[in-house]
């Protein structure tokens, strides 16, 4: 007789953490979330790849002291065996949702288990084509919390049915290519963007219990302080060459931010009924988010955006309704509704932003 199928919230390793993930594939699927996950548009989670022998030849010896530091706490892994489904998991009526906010909530589940498992893939290439044992000792315990979360959001999928079928996602999703630099802003950004809406949600939550409409958002806490550390891990990566965060690259971070914070702002507006359920307005949310997101981001970036300039938000609200447009019209309108779009980043990204500069020492610990 087999072994009973251990848990992705029990593997130690990456390897470990997918080998069950695909055995689960082979139970059963989803066609439906699957497609969902497929789908690259500006607004859907991509998967990335990069140039690793560059990201290998990282010398963390500036920042050994810090690097240490992180690394154990994440070798301690206070994490083990948490994501998964417990006594206070409570039972979800699927049935009884209502339609609306079952179908955004759904869509919030599916892009979210596709943005974790796109962390998951590009860390454990990292870490597969690696030879630097700093860099794929980093890559490695990134990759085996990624796992977790997707495996996590399958469970909770698959009560009504569904389930992201990862190891068809690793082999059929189309890779977009970054270079290092680029995964650095982007990722680090996510990272900390990701930590920043998942304590929103969960202090919103435990202040108004009764907007909880279903379990897993009791998880968010210890959830969010795993995005934070890899977040540190890369701005630590970000500290080993001051280039990076100089000169010309002071407008690439300036362009990822503006990027980053507008497709929240719109994919967030698609999920009305959502927000609603959670008793969260989502411009509250996206300010208070972006609030804490910048306030992080000052550990490494020598710029942060003026999200409270009066263009600020007129610009998000005209992207959102162009994209809103563009999913609508055909032909013309929305050639139109494309330009409209563009016009709205590009008023968006020609605010003045804020310039200070950055401590020495980059660490911080989750506060929020
Ligand atoms: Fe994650
Ligand atoms: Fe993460």
């Amino acid at each position: 007789m087999n072994a009973p199928l251990k848990h992705t919230a029990d593997a130690t390793t990456v390897e470990e953490g997918l080998a069950i993930a695909e055995a689960q594939d082979q139970q059963y699927t989803s066609e439906m979330a699957t497609e969902t996950a497929m789908q690259n548009t500006l607004l859907t989670p991509r998967f990335y790849t990069t140039d690793f022998d560059e990201l290998d030849s990282i010398d963390v010896t500036p920042v050994r002291a810090d690097w240490d530091n992180l690394i154990a706490q994440m070798e301690a892994d206070p994490n083990r065996g948490h994501f998964k489904k417990n006594e206070n998991w409570d039972k979800v009526d699927w049935d009884g949702m209502e339609p609306e906010l079952k179908k955004e909530f759904i869509d919030f589940l599916i892009s979210s288990c596709t943005a974790e498992f796109s962390g998951c893939v590009l860390y454990k290439e990292m870490k597969r084509r690696g030879n630097n044992p700093d860099i794929t000792q980093l890559f490695q315990l990134m990759a085996r919390d990624e796992a977790r979360h997707a495996g996590f959001i399958n469970d909770a999928l698959r009560e009504a049915g569904l389930r992201v079928n990862l190891g068809f996602l690793t082999q059929k999703k189309k890779y977009t290519y970054f270079r290092p630099k680029f995964i650095y802003y982007a990722t680090y950004l996510s990272e900390k963007i990701g930590y920043a809406r998942y304590i929103t949600i969960f202090r919103h939550l435990e202040a108004h219990p009764e907007h909880r409409f279903h379990p897993i958002f009791k998880w968010f806490e210890e959830w969010c302080n795993d995005e934070f550390s890899h977040g540190e891990a890369f701005a630590l990566l970000m500290k080993t060459d001051p280039k990076l965060t100089k000169g010309m690259n002071v407008y690439w971070i300036k362009f990822f931010l503006t990027a980053v914070y507008s497709t929240m702002y719109v994919r967030d507006h698609q999920r009305p009924a959502f927000h609603k359920a959670l008793g969260v307005d989502p411009d509250w949310y996206a300010h208070e988010v972006f609030t804490k997101t910048s306030k992080l981001s000052e550990q490494i970036f020598p710029i942060t955006l003026d999200i409270d300039h009066p263009r600020w938000q007129r610009g998000l609200e005209r992207m959102q309704k162009a994209n809103a447009d563009m999913a609508e019209a055909k032909g013309l309108k929305k050639l139109g509704a494309q330009i409209r779009a563009v016009s709205a980043f590009i008023s968006l990204i020609a605010i003045p932003a804020k310039k200070h500069s950055t401590p020495a020492s980059v660490r911080l610990e989750p506060v929020y």
